[in-house]
């Protein structure tokens, strides 16, 4: 079947994700309020849902109508042929918002919606009640400017659920973040990884992902992979074809430090989790005393944010401290997020280059600083 597949993202990392698509074959699709439109079939949901790292949710769209009367909405979202996307056994729940519009009820569009596909379903399957006890589907709707856009969510939770963070760390960095902070960044297999204050272990356990080319949803499931009028296959290939192309680099060099003991536990417990336990060396340690031999690494981390004006002072005297830490590394490379203002005056140097970026809602600022470059070969 030919679907409308949206892929949605954060804001400030739409150009990241815009080039993993590319690398999954979909080229030069552009976004529009965070959100990629292009069509393929049950494959490419799959696929998208495997393997972009840094998208939030992939969904598909079925249909779009100008909406300023709750009668327009019922007919226009009866009107889709909701029995070839949904078993008439399923659970389904009905999500939105309304933005700028005539409608702006959030809970009488759910309930609305909710009754014209009960009402459609019913009716194909000739009988008068759902049941409603088997798979889940998550209808989400949208009704911005008075136009209303309705989609089924492929992903189920968002996809930042890799399935290896099960318990809570204080202030974890989302891990579509860590990925699209991780992309922007100069690492790769070949380079020494860091992060001095790892917390729960979101990035060096992301950054072993990606340098093992495991697939970010190889450890957990989607809502498409249960429905049972979606292409089976689609799901089981995809699996396969992500089992198939992990390659496993023993000579990575990847660690996460943190001064606080049951951090480096949880870290290890996700890390485990993740099944690259084995291949990130996890150490309680201050950051001030981070120090390597090699040459050329790569730091990406986010330090504590100081939240409260007492914390600020705190957290600014420890950026000028790790400044002194970083200044012994001429050579490495640091991606640094924080909501901290005037960090690079705490820091004590303005970065090469900054980017705004949103750690769920909390705004942040992604500083980089960039190492010296190794030597050309023929150098
Ligand atoms: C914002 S959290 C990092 C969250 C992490 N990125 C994650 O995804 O879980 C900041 C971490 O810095 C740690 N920390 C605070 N001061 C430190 C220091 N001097 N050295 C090392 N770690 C420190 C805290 O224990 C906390 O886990």
């Amino acid at each position: 079947m030919n679907y409308n597949i949206c892929v949605t993202t954060a804001f400030g990392i739409e150009g990241i994700t815009k080039r993993e698509l590319a690398k999954l074959g979909k080229e030069n699709i552009p976004a529009k309020n965070g959100m990629f439109s292009f069509y393929g079939n049950e494959f490419d949901v799959a696929k998208c849902n495997m393997f972009l790292r840094t998208a939030e949710r992939v969904y598909i769209k079925l249909s779009e109508f100008p909406c300023t009367t709750f009668d327009q909405l019922f007919e226009g979202t009866a009107k889709i042929q909701w029995s070839e996307y949904i078993n008439f056994e399923g659970q389904i729940v009905v999500n939105g918002k309304c933005v700028n519009s005539i409608i702006y009820g959030i809970s009488a569009s759910q309930a609305i919606i909710k009754k014209a596909i009960v009402v459609s379903l019913t009716k194909s399957k000739g009988i008068k009640i759902l049941p409603e006890t088997a798979e889940r589907y998550k209808v989400e709707f949208s009704i911005i400017d008075d136009v209303c856009s309705i989609y089924l969510d492929t992903s189920g939770l968002g996809l930042h659920k890799r399935g290896y963070r099960d318990l809570v760390g204080e202030a974890s960095i989302k891990e579509t973040l860590a990925a699209a902070i991780l992309e922007l960044s100069v690492f790769n297999k070949d380079k020494e990884f860091a992060d001095p204050f790892c917390g729960s272990g979101t990035f060096p356990i992301e950054a072993c992902l990606y340098a093992n080319n495991i697939a970010p949803g190889i450890n957990r499931s989607f809502d498409f992979a249960s429905w049972k009028v979606f292409n089976k296959d689609a799901y089981n290939v995809t699996l396969e074809q992500a089992k198939d192309e992990i390659k496993i680099n023993k000579n990575i060099r990847i660690a996460g430090y943190d001064i606080d003991k049951n951090s480096i536990k949880l870290a290890m417990h996700h890390a485990e989790k993740a099944g690259v336990r084995e291949y990130i060396h996890f150490q309680c340690r201050n950051a001030l005393d981070f120090s390597s031999h090699r040459s050329y690494g790569v730091i990406c981390t986010n330090p504590p944010y100081g939240e409260r004006l007492s914390n600020e002072k705190e957290v600014s005297a420890l950026m000028k401290a790790f400044a002194e830490t970083f200044a012994k590394l001429p050579d490495w490379s640091l991606y640094l997020i924080t909501s901290l203002p005037g960090f690079e005056y705490a820091f004590g140097k303005k970065a090469d280059k900054n980017r705004k970026l949103f750690n769920g809602k909390i705004e942040c600022r992604l500083y980089q600083y960039l190492g010296k470059k190794p030597p050309k070969k023929n150098d």
